[in-house]
């Protein structure tokens, strides 16, 4: 049986662009028990997968939401963490020397309250060895205005544009499912520069306990993830691809191979696992082996081969390069 060429470049032409030796990545949140591998047993693999995205770091070390943060359900799971993280002193400081080291890369996401601290996180970054890509997490609110930085088009454009002045390492934008129109902030974010669009962020959700009639969760809301969020992520995905250039890693409910072709199907180049590796520390190794058997079976040579073709005419659907100004759309 040939071998499947599995490998990307993400995105081409970067000159610092990612080379992933496939398409599975850990989810950002979800690596280990802290999102930096903490407790991960040897067993884990992760040093297989294309990438992994480390938890959402902050200029200053956050606390988090009150307890408890995590719940769950059939098919579905809450969490409202409220980006609990030491900050990025000692990110940089414990954590990205360990990554120099492994052979598979490790993309940091970033967050911040107000577009400056994002700028001052990307200078920061600059530099560090061991960070090989930053992934922005505009799913936090700016605390100049009140609204999420992923609910706004400018607000999520000019944090882009500011991290991209200050960083010569590949710019991933990470979405959020909660707006009316996704496809409007994919394209305001790919003018502003990003090279690559996360697909997408959790989904606000709550429970409530029907003996104390209140909320489970400390925050009363959190961020449904897991099976349920699926059919979200991957019509979000099947949207912005038809409106953006740039390439689009899959995130949301991915616990198979099956759940993985489907993304790239729907015009994902790469797939993020999250949720299902809190139940199995080997999920996302898990489902990169299911994903080349399916690619096998269907004697696929290359992963080029199966992104987009759910689509009527997945080459000629994409249009030329926006020339249309943002404030037109
Ligand atoms: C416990 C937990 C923590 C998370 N923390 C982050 C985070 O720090 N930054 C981020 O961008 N996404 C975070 N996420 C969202 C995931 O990266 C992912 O987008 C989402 O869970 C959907 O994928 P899934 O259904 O495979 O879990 C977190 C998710 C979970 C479940």
């Amino acid at each position: 049986m040939p071998a499947i060429d599995l490998s990307l470049t993400l995105p081409e032409g970067h000159p610092r662009a990612l080379q992933l030796h496939n398409p599975v990545m850990i989810a950002s949140g979800t690596f280990g028990a802290d999102g930096y591998g903490d407790g991960l047993p040897p067993t884990a693999n992760f040093q297989g997968l294309g990438a992994v995205v480390a938890k959402t770091t902050t200029l200053l070390p956050r606390a988090g939401n009150p307890q408890p943060r995590m719940a769950q359900g059939w098919g579905w799971m809450l969490n409202s963490i409220g980006l609990a993280n030491p900050g990025i002193d000692a990110v940089l400081r414990d954590k990205a020397p360990q990554w120099a080291t492994w052979r598979v890369p490790v993309v940091l996401s970033i967050a911040g309250e107000r577009a400056s601290d994002f700028a001052q996180l990307a200078s920061m970054i600059e530099g560090v060895p061991g960070v090989a890509a930053i992934e922005v997490n505009v799913s936090c609110p700016n605390i100049e205005g009140g609204l999420e930085f992923a609910q706004s088009r400018d607000l999520a454009a000019e944090v882009t544009a500011r991290v991209k002045e200050r960083t010569t390492l590949p710019v991933i934008v990470k979405l959020s499912p909660n707006v009316t129109d996704i496809v409007a902030v994919a394209r305001a974010v790919e003018d502003a520069g990003a090279d690559a669009l996360t697909l997408v962020n959790t989904l606000i959700g709550m429970t409530i306990d029907q003996d104390t009639a209140r909320p489970v969760l400390g925050a009363k809301r959190g961020g449904v993830s897991g099976p349920a969020l699926k059919p979200v992520a991957l019509a979000a995905v099947f949207r912005v691809y038809e409106a953006v250039r740039v390439p689009i890693i899959g995130v949301g409910g991915v616990t198979t191979g099956e759940d993985a072709l489907e993304f790239l199907m729907a015009g994902a180049t790469a797939v993020q696992v999250g949720t299902a590796n809190f139940a199995d520390p080997q999920a996302s190794w898990q489902v990169l082996r299911d994903l080349t058997g399916l690619l096998r079976r269907r004697r696929v040579a290359a992963l080029c081969e199966c992104v987009g073709i759910a689509h009527d005419s997945p080459a000629k659907t994409r249009p030329a390069p926006a020339t249309i100004p943002a404030t037109l759309r």
